[in-house]
C-alpha cells in the first residue's frame, strides 16, 4: 500500500495526540482515584507520579516530532467513558479499576503502535520519538501490574478472602526496582531541562531531515519531508526569539549576535517559502534546499558555539530551566495555529523585525 509520507506523518501526528488525550484523562483518573493521595498504597502512587512525568514527557516529544493536531473523535469517546465511570458515585471499586484498566490497555496498545510503525519510518522521526520508548516501557508495565491488581482484588471482592494489603506488599519490591530501572533510563522532561538541551536536539533533528532530503532517491517524499523541515524551523525560530533571543538582546556581550541571528532567521523563513514556490522542479528545489542547509548551517554553528556559551554564562540554572519551559510553550502555540496546513514561514519576519525595532534592535 502506497501511503504518502505526509499522510505517514500525519496518522503518527494523530496516534500522539490521541496518546497525549488519553494521559490526561488518565491523570484526572488518578486524581478522581486518589491515588496521589499519602494515604494511597506506594506502588500506586509511584505508578500515578510515572504518570505524571510521562504527560510531561509526551508533550516534550510531541513538540519535537512538529505535528501538533487535535485528539480523534474515538480516542475522545473512550476517555469519557471511563472517565465517567471512574468519577460516578453509581460505580462499585471494581468497576472503578477494571475501566481504568481499560484506559491504560489502551494506552498501552496505541504506544506498541506508534512504537513499531516508527521502526519503519525516517530517522528524523526516530530522532524526535527517541523519549517515548521510555514512555511506552513504563505503560506496559503498569499494565501488567495492574493486571496482577485486578486478578487478585477481584478475588478479594468476590470471596472476600484475600486482604488487600497482601497484595500490595508482595508487589511492592518487584514494582520499585522495574520502576527504578526504567526512570533511571528515561531522559528527563523538557521542564526539568535547560534550555540549551533542548534546542541543541531540534538543531540536530533538522541536521537528520536535511541529511535525507538530499540522499533520499526518491522524490516522492520531498513533499513530506520539506513539510516537516519547514514546520519545525518555522516554529523553532520563532519560539527561539520569543522566549530566548528577546532576554539577552540587550545584553551589551550579546547585542550585536542576536540582531545578526534574528535577521538570518528572516533569512531562513523567506528561503522557506521560496522553496515551497520551486517543489514542481527537482532541480531548483534540491539547488534552494543546498543554499538553505549552508544558511542553517552557518546560525546553528554561530549559536552553539558562541550564543549558548554566552548564555549559559549569563544565566543561572533556574532561568535555563524556565526558558525551556516557555521556548516549548511558545513553540506549542505554534505548532497548533499551524497544524498540518500549508505554512507561511516568512509571515512572522514582520513581527520579528518591529520587535527588534521597539527593543533598540537592527
Ligand atoms: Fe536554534
Ligand atoms: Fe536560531
Amino acid at each position: 500500500m502506497q501511503i504518502s509520507e505526509q499522510d505517514m506523518r500525519e496518522a503518527i501526528g494523530f496516534e500522539l495526540a490521541d496518546i497525549l488525550h488519553r494521559q490526561k484523562t488518565i491523570l484526572a483518573c488518578n486524581e478522581a482515584l486518589n491515588l496521589m493521595d499519602d494515604g494511597a498504597h506506594t506502588e500506586l502512587r509511584t505508578m500515578a507520579e510515572e504518570d505524571d512525568k510521562n504527560l510531561r514527557m509526551l508533550e516534550t516529544v510531541i513538540g519535537s516530532y512538529g505535528i501538533r493536531v487535535e485528539p480523534r473523535y474515538a480516542a475522545v469517546q473512550i476517555a469519557d467513558v471511563v472517565n465517567d465511570i471512574v468519577t460516578n458515585e453509581a460505580s462499585i471499586p471494581i468497576e472503578k479499576l477494571g475501566a481504568y484498566i481499560l484506559l491504560k490497555q489502551n494506552q498501552m496498545m496505541c504506544s506498541h503502535l506508534v512504537h513499531k510503525s516508527v521502526q519503519a519510518t525516517d530517522p528524523d522521526i526516530k530522532v524526535a520519538l527517541i523519549a517515548f520508548d521510555g514512555v511506552y516501557a513504563t505503560f506496559t508495565r503498569h499494565v501488567t501490574e495492574l493486571t496482577k491488581l485486578m486478578e487478585t482484588a477481584g478475588v478479594e471482592w468476590i470471596t472476600g478472602k484475600e486482604p488487600v494489603t497482601g497484595i500490595f506488599g508482595r508487589a511492592r519490591d518487584a514494582v520499585s526496582t522495574l520502576a527504578g530501572m526504567v526512570m533511571s533510563k528515561v531522559a528527563k522532561p523538557a521542564d526539568e531541562m535547560s534550555v540549551l538541551p533542548i534546542l541543541t536536539m531540534d538543531h540536530r533533528k533538522v541536521d537528520v531531515l536535511f541529511k535525507e532530503i538530499t540522499e533520499n532517491n526518491d522524490p516522492q517524499k520531498d513533499a513530506g519531508l520539506f513539510h516537516q523541515l519547514k514546520a519545525d524551523l518555522t516554529s523553532h525560530s520563532i519560539a527561539e526569539e520569543e522566549t530566548v533571543y528577546s532576554r539577552f538582546q540587550n545584553l551589551p556581550d550579546m547585542k550585536q549576535l542576536m540582531i545578526d541571528a534574528r535577521q538570518e532567521h528572516e533569512d531562513i523563513r523567506t528561503l522557506l517559502d521560496e522553496i515551497t514556490d520551486v517543489m514542481d522542479d527537482r532541480e531548483s528545489f534540491l539547488d534552494k534546499i543546498d543554499d538553505l542547509q549552508q544558511l542553517v548551517k552557518h546560525h546553528v554553528d554561530e549559536e552553539e558555539n558562541q550564543a549558548f556559551p554566552l548564555i549559559k554564562k549569563n544565566s543561572s540554572e533556574e532561568v535555563l530551566m524556565q526558558m525551556s519551559q516557555e521556548f516549548m510553550e511558545a513553540k506549542k502555540r505554534i505548532q497548533e495555529n499551524v497544524g498540518v496546513d500549508e505554512i507561511i514561514a516568512s509571515a512572522a519576519n514582520e513581527d520579528s523585525s518591529e520587535i527588534a525595532a521597539s527593543q533598540g534592535g537592527a
